[in-house]
């Protein structure tokens, strides 16, 4: 028999995103995982409807993944990318580069959403000096944005508890309004049909501060850890046109979306969008050694080369840029995205996703419930005296009933991996069902 080991004392580890006083108090543990499922320390089976934190795209442990990272291990498993190549950084980046929409043809590796976000911001910037536009330094985010944890990313970022703690953030930056509506969109299926007049605010941005100040509009494409808000019919086209308008880069960050969540490649794919710049992360190497990366355009690295006033052309870089290990778990990733067909599996599952989620619309404190792809959200009413609660609650109750859900304040959000069966998806649904029905 295996000995199953619980850690008894828990105080040293500062949890991220999370009420400490209270999870120690009531600790929640998973030990293994396999496929769509987490196992607990006594064997405990959880139906995994997160895909981890939207990452684990194809599927907990998948056996191709582990064996191209155990070879690796033993092979290389360190190499600084400074001034030193290892072939699989470089066959890693050819790969995504023939799958990343248009233009998107050279990859900055990083090792996280975060830090692909900062980047992004920082070549936007070298990018625009370059080129002969060094006044333009003003970034434009979105209300309810969520661009990871950097300074860059809580600056362009949208949720005041992510930013109000930490001082006077990136000069420089706006938001454009957050295109959640629930007065004239609740209950849509697919893109909310209203709203695309949003995206006009970037217009009066322009008009405020003159297009010859501003850097780059970075969005979310389907907005994902702020609750799952999605971008109205025509919305991203419009942004777009008023980017190009005024000659300013529009960066989309799929950390989220990339790599098949929405049943396309990537959202720009699925939205007919062409990006500038594209941030990524999680289902890059189906999370299973931390990384992530940033893609642009041709014309944005070749200018940086073109009009570099040094031999290095970007003073940017990451000790574990490119690490072997994670670019032998993304290739690996990448095998079994197109071997298993694992972007139109989405695709295929999304009507039943769909389907089965909206089915919970008559459901206990029920008063939304949108989908795109394989990423839905069922939003909550709030207890007036407290929100957040009800949410928390339903989170803590979900897995004490063998069911893992992504809880953002009384928002429930579910994103399975892309290797979902229907049995599964009804399963995912059924069980928050009765969770809503006993939770307050
Ligand atoms: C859109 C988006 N950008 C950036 C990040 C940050 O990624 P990480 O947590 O890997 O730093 C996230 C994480 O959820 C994200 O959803």
């Amino acid at each position: 028999m295996t000995a199953h080991v619980v850690p008894n004392a828990l105080d040293a580890y500062w949890m991220p995103f999370t009420p400490n006083r209270r999870f120690k108090a009531h600790p929640r543990f998973v030990e293994r995982a396999e496929g769509m499922y987490y196992f607990t320390p006594d064997d405990r089976r959880i139906l995994d409807a997160t895909a981890g934190l939207w990452c684990v795209n194809a599927g907990h442990g998948h056996p191709r993944i582990v064996q191209a990272i155990q070879a690796q291990a033993a092979e290389l498993g360190y190499a600084t990318n400074f001034n030193l190549g290892h072939p699989k950084a470089f066959e890693f980046a050819g790969r995504l580069a023939a799958l990343l929409p248009g233009d998107l043809d050279h990859v900055f590796f990083t090792n996280s959403g975060s830090e692909s976000v900062d980047t992004a911001l920082k070549i936007a910037l070298a990018y625009q000096r370059a080129r002969g536009q060094g006044t333009r330094t003003r970034f434009i985010g979105r209300e309810r944005g969520y661009h990871g944890v950097g300074f860059g990313g809580i600056s362009v970022g949208g949720i005041a508890r992510n930013r109000m703690s930490f001082g006077s953030l990136l000069p420089g930056v706006d938001h454009l309004p957050h295109t959640h509506d629930l007065a004239r969109n609740a209950f849509s299926r697919g893109l909310p049909e209203h709203g695309a007049e949003l995206a006009d605010a970037l217009e009066g941005l322009v008009a405020l501060h003159d297009a010859s100040n501003i850097a780059a509009v970075i969005v979310e494409p389907v907005a994902g850890s702020t609750g799952v808000l999605l971008p109205p019919q025509g919305y991203l086209q419009r942004l777009r046109a008023i980017c190009d308008r005024h000659d300013v880069l529009l960066i989309f960050d799929e950390v989220i979306t990339g790599f098949g969540r929405l049943g396309a490649p990537f959202a720009a794919e699925l939205f007919g969008v062409q990006p500038d710049i594209m941030t990524l992360a999680k289902g890059l190497t189906n999370a299973a050694v931390p990384m992530g990366a940033v893609a642009v355009r041709g014309p944005i690295y070749q200018t940086m080369l073109d009009h570099a006033d040094a031999p290095i052309e970007l003073f940017h870089g990451y000790t574990y840029s490119g690490h072997p290990l994670a670019c032998a778990a993304g290739l690996a990733t990448l095998d079994v995205y197109r071997d298993e067909a694992l972007f139109a599996r989405a695709a295929a599952m999304a009507g039943p996703f769909e389907a089965a989620l909206h089915g919970l619309g008559d459901a206990r404190h029920v008063i939304d419930i949108r989908n795109l792809g394989l990423v839905g959200a069922v939003e909550l009413a709030a207890r007036p005296d407290a929100p957040g609660e009800r949410g928390q609650e339903v989170f803590r109750t979900a897995f004490d009933r063998g069911l893992l859900v992504r809880v953002t304040g009384d928002i429930v959000a579910l994103s399975p991996a892309l290797i979902v069966e229907s049995g599964q998806i009804d399963e995912a649904v059924g069980l928050l069902r009765e969770v809503l029905a006993s939770v307050p």
